[in-house]
Parts: C-alpha cells; sequence; structure tokens
C-alpha cells in the first residue's frame, strides 16, 4: 500500500507562474491515494482559476477566510484541524514572508497559524528574491520552527534567469510527501558519500584534477538527508553550501579521501561514491615550483587507492552504490563495473562534452542493480537527487529484508 492512501493533504497554492505545476501535483497526490483538499490565494487565481483544481480534485475549492458554508462560518480551523499535513507548492517570497511574522489575514496563513500540522514549503521565485537576506531570513526563521523547506531547484526560471528559484517538479514534491508519511524511509540508516573531485599536487602550486563541480553529490546527500538518513560527505575540493543537517568533511587528495572514509564505514549502512576521484597521483611532489627548463617533460604517475572497491570488498560491507561516468558505451562499461566492484547499484551516466555530467546543473542517469534497472531522463541535479535517493532507499530496504528472510 501507498505511503500515501488516506493521508489528509491540504495542498495551499500561492502566486506565481508555478502554480500550473500544482494542478500536476494534486493529481499525483489523488493517484497515490491521499485525501486532497485544496486552499487557493488571491493571487494564486490570478494565474490557474479554482475550476482547474475543483475539476481535478472533485471537491469545492477553498478560498475566502470567512465561509459561510464551512461548519461555523470558520472554515480555516476546519480545514487546520482536518490535515495530516500542510504543503504550500508554490510557495511565494511575500507569503513566506508573512508565515515568518505570524499573519493571518487570508484563508490560507490562517489555517497555518491555526494548524498544529506539520507544514511543508515549496518554494518558487526569482533567484534574486530566493537569494535576498530578506528571504534568507525567512526561510532560517520557519526552518527554525520546524516548517520543512523542500526545494528550491536550481535551473533556467520563467523570468529568463537562472539559478535557485524554480518550484521542484511534481515527482520530486511526491517523493519528499511519500517519504514524509514513511517516516523517511532511511531514519536511523548513516549514509557515508563521496563527492567533487580530489586534487592530486605536482609541486606547490600546480595539481591534477577533473571537471567535478561536486553539484551531483551535493544534491545527493541532500536528498538522503531529507529521507532521515543521517549523512556524512566527504566532499573534495568544490564551492558549494553544506546541504542541511549533513556532517561535512573536506579533504583534497584521493589518499585523504580514502582515510576519511575508511575512518566513518564504523556503522554505516550506505556508501554512495559520487566522487570523480583521480585515478593517478604524482608518484613525486616536487618541493619547490617546477621551473619550466625542458621542452618536454615526463610527469610519472602511480595508482591510487580504489575507495569504491575497497569499501566494497569490505568483509561486511554497506549497501554500497557507486557511479560510473562514461563516454560511449553507458550501459555495457557500467554494468561491467559495476560487477568488477562487487556493487549493489550503479549510476552511469554519459560525460561526453555536449551532453554534460559534470559541471552542469542537469543530468541523466541510468541505474543497474542485479536483476533490475531503470533510466532516469535529463532533469534537475536536485530532482534526479530525490528520485536516485528513493531508488538507493528502496534497494537497501530490499537487501536487507533478503539477508534477514
Ligand atoms: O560533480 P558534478 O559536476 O555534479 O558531476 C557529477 C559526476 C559526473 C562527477 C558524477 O555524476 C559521476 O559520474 N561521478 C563518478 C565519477 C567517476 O569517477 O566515475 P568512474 O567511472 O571513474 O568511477 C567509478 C566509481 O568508482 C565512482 O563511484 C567513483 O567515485 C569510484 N572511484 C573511482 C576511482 C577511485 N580511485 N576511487 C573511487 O572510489
Amino acid at each position: 500500500m501507498s505511503a500515501l492512501a488516506n493521508q489528509k493533504i491540504l495542498l495551499g497554492v500561492t502566486g506565481g507562474i508555478a502554480v500550473y505545476k500544482s494542478a500536476m501535483l494534486l493529481r499525483a497526490l489523488l493517484e497515490a491515494g491521499a485525501e486532497v483538499r485544496v486552499a487557493m490565494t488571491a493571487a494564486a487565481q490570478t494565474f490557474v482559476t479554482p475550476l482547474t483544481f475543483q475539476a481535478l480534485s472533485g471537491r469545492p475549492i477553498h478560498t475566502e477566510l470567512l465561509d459561510p458554508a464551512a461548519e461555523a462560518a470558520m472554515g480555516h480551523i476546519e480545514l487546520a484541524r482536518w490535515a495530516d499535513l500542510i504543503l504550500i507548492a508554490p510557495v511565494s517570497a511575500d507569503f513566506m514572508a508573512r508565515l515568518s511574522v505570524g499573519m493571518a489575514n487570508d484563508l490560507l496563513s490562517a489555517i497555518c497559524l491555526a494548524t498544529t500540522a506539520p507544514i511543508a514549503l515549496a518554494p518558487a521565485m526569482n533567484r534574486q528574491m530566493w537569494l535576498n537576506p530578506a528571504t534568507q531570513e525567512n526561510v532560517q526563521r520557519l526552518t527554525a520552527r520546524g516548517l520543512l523547506i523542500w526545494g528550491p531547484a536550481e535551473g533556467v526560471q520563467a523570468c529568463g534567469e537562472s539559478g535557485p528559484g524554480r518550484m521542484l517538479e511534481p515527482e520530486a514534491l511526491l517523493d519528499q510527501v511519500s517519504a514524509h508519511f514513511a517516516g523517511g524511509a532511511l531514519a536511523g540508516v548513516k549514509v557515508v558519500l563521496t563527492a567533487g573531485s580530489t586534487r592530486e599536487p605536482i609541486d606547490p602550486v600546480r595539481f591534477i584534477s577533473n571537471r567535478s563541480s561536486g553539484k551531483m553529490g551535493f544534491a545527493l546527500a541532500a536528498a538522503l538527508r531529507r529521507l532521515g538518513a543521517e549523512v556524512v560527505l566527504v566532499a573534495g575540493p568544490v564551492a558549494l553550501a553544506t546541504p542541511a543537517g549533513v556532517q561535512r568533511i573536506d579533504v583534497e587528495t584521493a589518499q585523504e579521501m580514502q582515510l576519511a572514509v575508511s575512518e566513518q564505514l564504523a556503522g554505516c549502512d550506505i556508501f554512495v561514491g559520487v566522487a570523480a576521484v583521480a585515478d593517478y597521483r604524482p608518484r613525486e611532489i616536487a618541493q619547490q615550483k617546477i621551473k619550466k627548463q625542458q621542452t618536454v617533460m615526463t610527469l610519472e604517475l602511480e595508482r591510487n587507492p580504489d575507495i569504491l572497491a575497497d569499501v566494497a570488498a569490505a568483509e561486511d560491507p554497506p549497501f554500497t552504490v557507486g557511479f560510473a561516468a562514461e563516454t560511449q558505451n553507458v550501459k555495457a562499461y557500467a554494468e561491467e563495473k559495476r560487477r568488477a566492484k562487487r556493487i549493489d547499484l550503479i549510476a552511469a551516466n554519459r560525460v561526453a562534452a555536449a551532453e554534460g555530467g559534470f559541471e552542469r546543473d542537469e543530468n541523466a542517469l541510468t541505474l543497474l542493480w542485479e536483476g533490475g534497472g531503470e533510466s532516469l531522463p535529463m532533469m534537475l541535479k536536485s530532482e534526479l537527487a530525490a528520485r536516485l535517493a528513493a531508488r538507493i532507499a528502496e534497494r537497501y530496504h530490499a537487501r536487507t529484508q533478503q539477508e534477514n528472510s
């Protein structure tokens, strides 16, 4: 049975171009078995009329603070008591500001003030509005009060700018809601995850590295955390903020990464290698900056440890997830890697220059595990991470169940 069966969700809709996605979200929630009622602000109704939501849900839409049709004419109290979860998607910067100071000047804000149910917000706004210190202060204040903030995703926005502020896609929000009602599919599970590149020094100012930005790994760390896991993120040198609730250990070289991982393996249930670890390092590190005297120079390299393979080869290995970065024969090479390194699940991506993988905000993955697989098409890394995290949780529990039976 779906984790959402018979759960009562009040879907709040505030003003923004992303309102059309809430209609898709409503349908997805209903299909997953939830009971859904919808409350719209006046601004939301300027983008999509209540009729659309009424037609999809088969119920009247709540728009007025004082509703003569409601028992005792206090619709906000009835709805506040009815809901098991209030999900506001999209939530605008203005609505978050009003929530943060406890205003109750329309139906939806009054419901939020009157409820004891958890409230989840899926922000959608222009990236500058999201990054504005006023909005960020409101987010912090709301988070401190226990409200859940789901998203926003990064990417191209309706205003033509690119950056954080897009509402999570309906599928990703459905994953979040499911995980919420499942009590966090990874509650009590320890995950160790590597992300970013490594740097292998040549001399005090030069190093060998690669294009990994850490975006995929950081997004996955955040998604696993949202499923309730205790997440330790071993990060190479990247310029990204640590996801909320995640413990981060910064390293530079592959050997440092291996040491940090080995120190975290006690009690580790799931290991995920997203990092693009340098396979080789210079045999000698020059103590002083190398002078350009020769026209041709040879650098002698030696193999770095394979962190993922070592974790999978441990005596009592955690559930092990690897990534495969390939430029051709993606599926076949990834399956070879999965078998050779004896890992439980591999996420393969094409990293040809034009198609991405590295650095970009979007990616596509082919997931392979013993006896199964799934293709996740091109989407934002934040959304891809939510889908992959859900699959990791599902495969991890399947293996645990098999071991215990
Ligand atoms: O960081 P981004 O810019 O967002 O880009 C994301 C990504 C392209 C880096 C990511 O999606 C990805 O593919 N990560 C794995 C990159 C890689 O090194 O792939 P590989 O096929 O060379 O390695 C296979 C697996 O072994 C990986 O899980 C890797 O972490 C692991 N490995 C590899 C070498 C090594 N010495 N130790 C390892 O643990």
